[in-house]
Formats: structure tokens, C-alpha cells, sequence
């Protein structure tokens, strides 16, 4: 198969995550003869320093031509002050509306391995595997009027039905495909746009009767996440609430750089990890790269028509976290963690291996 990658590095850590993806992309896709092609280019605060603008229009015309498209990370604090258009983080927002990727997938779960890692209890997390769907392209992030003076700023929660069941189809497709449960989260007892989530979302849900569906309001999420992160198996949500409760989500996770994400609904996906470009942190090698290397095992299985190398990328990340080796932020008590590279060095070692057992399989 052929797969046309746009890979956006980005700022801060982006580019230290993205390069141990993208190491692992193209192991995986090697192993099988795929061919794989990359092409780099700027985006955020990097690409306003080479080309003046954070979306140069040969990035998005790129995207646009590609099959998928791997993100790091933008933003960086030297670009706070700038006005909305030309913030890095708007950037990004226009790519994901141009690329029409309206259904985020953000997977989140305890690792086995790092049971022990999470601010929990151990058997309060045992299990958790929680997928939540955000809807990526509505809601205060794109409402029009929006606006900022001296004395006001204001911006406009609008969701229509069609946008609502689109994102709601694709969250009960996922939970078809998983434990069945589905849990639909709005503000139906103050929004009228989450009246409308609602009996949409109850509207969808008549084509799909063996998944059970529940409605939550968001507040109560939040704390039902916190306290009981196993009791969920599909949240479904708009886009501000599920940016919000997928932060959350990183509690149980361990870190929020276990995090990876999918934006799919369009025909280009865009696959990035959940966390940003951590500026705190940049250049010092101690960005956790996993979020970043799942989200490429994501693009596989969704843009790349490989589930089978996907499985493969997925399954080389846990062999080296139950092998001991932790990410870094996630040392335990007596071992340190790896660096970004190490850790990344440590899952093309894992994969390489599990890549030589397959061959060895088919060949018999
Ligand atoms: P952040 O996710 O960058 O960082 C929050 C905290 O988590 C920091 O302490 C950071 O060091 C830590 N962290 C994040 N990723 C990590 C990783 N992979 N490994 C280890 N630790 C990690 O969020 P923030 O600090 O609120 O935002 C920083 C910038 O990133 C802002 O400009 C924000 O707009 C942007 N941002 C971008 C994206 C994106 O590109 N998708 C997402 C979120 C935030
Ligand atoms: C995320 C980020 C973005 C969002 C920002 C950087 C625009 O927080 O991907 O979670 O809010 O969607
Ligand atoms: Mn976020």
C-alpha cells in the first residue's frame, strides 16, 4: 500500500515527540513493503518565524493533498499577545475545519504496567479504558460573532442536528466495536445547544439498539471520571467539554503524554498527540513520547488501511513498559525513566522484534 504522510512538528516538544513517531511509522510500514512517504513542514510559532504565519498556505494546500497528517504540538509563550487570527492554536483550529475532521477520538487507559504510576490507588484504575469522542469543529471554538475590546469579549456556543449526529454516529459505531456503553455528555439543564445534543444524540440512537445509551451532564462527568475513571466505556461530547474531560483523562493515564488522538470524519485524518508543546519542559529530553506514537499506530489503522502494523506499534509500546522501562515523567520508585529518544529507541527495538516474529510466522 501507498500512504502519503504531511508531518507538522510543531513547537516545543512536537518535534522531540514527533521524531520518535515518526521513527516508528516508518518501521512499521517498512516491514510490510508499504511505501511510505513523509514530507515535513511548518506550523505555529515555528512557521511564523520562517514564513510570517502560522498556516502557510503550502502547509495547508499539503494537508489537503495528503492521506493523513502527524502533528506534534503549537503554541509557545512568545505568541500569547497575538490576536486570535494569528495565534498558533487558530492555526490549528482552521487545519482541522479545513481538513473536515469533525470526530476526535482520544482513547485514554491505565496501562497495566503503570498501575502503579497513576495518583490512584491501584484497584481503583485496574481496567480503565475509556474512548472519549469530541466533536472537533463546533461550539465556542468556531461560533460566530466572537469578539474582544477593552470591556468585553463574548464568543457563541452553536451546534446544529446535523453536526450532532454525525459525531454522535461515530461514537456509537466505536462503542459497537467495544463494551457497548456509551455515555453522552452536555449541559441539557442550562444550554439550549445541549437540548439539542440531546434528543439528537436520542434521535441516532435508535439505529443502534444494542448500545446502551446514558445522558450526563458534564459536572457530574467530571466527577464520576474522577472518582471512578472504570465505570466509562465511550463518553461522547462537544468539543470544549471533551478537550476539558480528555486533560482529565491523563490522571488515570499516568500522564498526559500517554495521550494519543485521531481527528477522522473528513478524507485527510490528522492524528496528534493530546497534550500541547509543553514549553516548560522543551529541549530537555524529558517529553513522554507515547502519546505521539500511538497517535501514529492511530493513522495507521484509520488513514492507512493497516490495522495489522497499527496492532504492532500499540503492542511494541506495552512490551516495553511491561518490559520496566518508563516514560519519562512516569519513573517509578526504584528506576528512573528513560529520555524521549530512549524511550523511543526502546519501542524500535520492541517493534523490530515483533516485526522478526511475524516474518518468522509466515514463513512456516
Ligand atoms: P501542555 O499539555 O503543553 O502542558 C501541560 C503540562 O503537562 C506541563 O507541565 C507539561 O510539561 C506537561 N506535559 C505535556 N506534555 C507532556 C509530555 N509529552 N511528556 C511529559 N510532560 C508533558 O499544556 P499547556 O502548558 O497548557 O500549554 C502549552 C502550549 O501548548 C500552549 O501554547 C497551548 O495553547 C498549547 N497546546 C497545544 C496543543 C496542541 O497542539 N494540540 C494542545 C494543548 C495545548
Ligand atoms: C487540544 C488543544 C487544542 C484544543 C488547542 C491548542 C487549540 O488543547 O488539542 O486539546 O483546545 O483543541
Ligand atoms: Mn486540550
Amino acid at each position: 500500500m501507498r500512504i502519503n504522510v504531511v508531518v507538522l512538528p510543531g513547537d516545543g516538544i512536537g518535534p522531540e515527540v514527533t521524531a520518535q513517531a515518526l521513527r516508528v511509522l516508518r518501521l512499521a510500514a517498512g516491514a510490510f513493503s508499504h511505501d511510505l512517504a513523509c514530507r515535513e513542514m511548518d506550523i505555529g510559532a515555528a512557521a511564523i518565524r520562517t514564513h510570517g504565519v502560522a498556516l502557510p498556505e503550502s502547509t495547508l494546500q499539503a494537508c489537503l493533498a495528503a492521506d493523513a497528517v502527524l502533528l506534534g504540538a503549537v503554541g509557545d509563550p512568545s505568541c500569547d499577545d497575538l490576536p486570535h487570527v494569528q495565534r498558533p492554536e487558530t492555526a490549528l483550529l482552521t487545519l482541522r475545519r479545513r481538513l473536515d475532521a469533525f470526530a476526535n477520538l482520544r482513547p485514554a487507559r491505565t496501562d497495566a504496567a503503570l498501575i502503579d504510576a497513576t495518583p490512584y490507588r491501584p484497584e481503583m484504575v485496574a481496567g480503565a479504558d475509556v474512548l472519549i469522542v469530541r466533536e472537533l469543529l463546533g461550539g465556542l471554538y468556531y461560533g460566530e460573532p466572537r469578539g474582544l475590546s477593552a470591556h468585553e469579549g463574548h464568543n457563541t456556543m452553536r451546534y446544529t442536528r446535523d453536526e450532532v449526529a454525525r459525531v454522535a454516529r461515530v461514537a456509537f459505531a466505536q462503542a459497537r466495536q467495544r463494551r457497548g456503553r456509551l455515555t453522552s455528555v452536555d449541559k441539557a439543564n442550562v444550554l439550549e445547544t445541549s437540548r439539542l445534543w440531546r434528543q439528537t444524540v436520542d434521535d441516532v440512537a435508535a439505529s443502534y439498539p444494542d448500545v446502551q445509551l446514558q445522558h450526563m451532564y458534564v459536572d457530574a462527568c467530571a466527577m464520576r471520571l474522577a472518582m471512578e475513571p472504570t465505570y466509562f466505556d465511550v463518553i461522547l461530547t462537544e468539543n470544549l467539554f471533551g478537550d476539558i474531560l480528555s486533560d482529565q483523562a491523563a490522571a488515570f493515564a499516568g500522564s498526559i503524554g500517554m495521550l494519543p488522538s485521531a481527528a477522522i470524519g473528513g478524507r485527510v485524518g490528522l492524528y496528534e498527540p493530546v497534550h500541547g508543546s509543553a514549553p516548560d519542559i522543551a529541549g530537555t529530553g524529558r517529553a513522554n513520547p507515547c502519546g505521539a506514537i500511538r497517535s501514529a499506530a492511530m493513522l495507521l489503522r484509520h488513514s492507512g488501511g493497516m490495522p495489522r502494523e497499527a496492532d504492532l506499534i500499540d503492542d511494541a509500546v506495552r512490551a516495553v513498559l511491561e518490559a520496566g522501562i518508563r516514560p519519562p515523567g512516569l519513573g517509578s520508585r526504584g528506576g528512573r525513566a528513560a529520555s524521549t529518544s530512549e524511550f523511543g529507541h526502546a519501542v524500535s527495538h520492541a517493534l523490530e522484534e515483533l516485526i522478526d516474529h511475524q516474518h518468522a510466522y509466515h514463513a512456516v
